[in-house]
C-alpha cells in the first residue's frame, strides 16, 4: 500500500495534533448542548472516531450515507440518501462530520435537509478543505487543513474503496490510477 503513495501531505502526527485541537474547540462550543454528531459515511469514519474522543462532553452519534447523483468523480447538485439517520434531528444541535469539502455540493444539500427537518442548529466540521474547488457558497464552520486541488487518500479517504486505513493523508502515484 505504502508503495503506491507518491507523497505524504499530512503525517499521522499533524493529523493527530489538529484533531485534538478541533475536539477541544468543539467541546467548548457544544458543552451543555448534547449535540448529535453525524458521521458522513464512509470517508469520515476515521476522523469521527478520533474527534469524539477529544470531545470531553456528553454527545450522541449517528451515521448517514449519501451519494451524489451522476457519474464520474464530479459531484452533481443532488444527493441520494443511501442510509438515513436513526435519530430525529428535530430541536437537536447537529454537528456534521465530513472528511473533505470539495465542490461543497454534498454538504450544502445535507445541511439544507437537516435544517428542513428542524434541527436547532446545523454546523459542519471537515478535516480537509479544498477551497479552490468550491461550486456553491458554503464554507465549513470548523476545518482542519486547507489542501491544494489534488486527489488525496488515507485516514478514511479512498480511491476505489482502498487506502482508507492508511494512518496519514497522501497523494497516489499516477500509475495507480491507470492500472
Ligand atoms: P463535494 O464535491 O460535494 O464532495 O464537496 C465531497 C466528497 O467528495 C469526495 N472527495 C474525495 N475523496 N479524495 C477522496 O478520497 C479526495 O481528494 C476527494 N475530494 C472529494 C469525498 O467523498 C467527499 O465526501
Ligand atoms: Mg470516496
Amino acid at each position: 500500500m505504502n508503495q503506491d503513495i507518491e507523497k505524504i501531505l499530512l503525517s499521522e502526527e499533524q493529523i493527530a495534533e489538529k484533531v485534538k485541537e478541533l475536539g477541544a474547540t468543539l467541546a467548548a462550543e457544544y458543552r451543555d448542548k448534547n449535540p448529535l454528531v453525524i458521521c458522513v459515511l464512509k470517508g469520515a469514519v476515521v476522523f469521527m472516531a478520533d474527534l469524539i474522543r477529544h470531545m470531553d462532553i456528553p454527545c450522541e452519534m449517528d451515521f448517514m450515507a449519501v451519494s451524489s447523483y451522476g457519474s464520474g468523480t464530479e459531484s452533481s447538485g443532488m444527493v441520494k440518501i443511501l442510509k438515513d439517520l436513526d435519530t430525529s434531528v428535530q430541536n437537536r444541535h447537529v454537528l456534521v462530520v465530513e472528511d473533505i469539502m470539495d465542490s461543497g455540493l454534498t454538504l450544502s444539500r445535507l445541511v439544507e435537509l437537516l435544517r428542513h427537518r428542524e434541527a436547532a442548529s446545523v454546523k459542519v466540521v471537515t478535516l480537509l478543505n479544498k477551497p479552490e474547488r468550491r461550486k456553491v457558497d458554503i464554507s465549513p464552520d470548523y476545518s482542519g487543513y486547507d489542501i491544494p486541488d489534488e486527489f488525496v487518500v488515507g485516514y478514511g479517504l479512498d480511491y476505489s474503496e482502498k487506502y482508507r486505513n492508511l494512518p496519514f493523508i497522501g497523494v497516489l502515484k499516477p500509475e495507480v490510477y491507470t492500472k
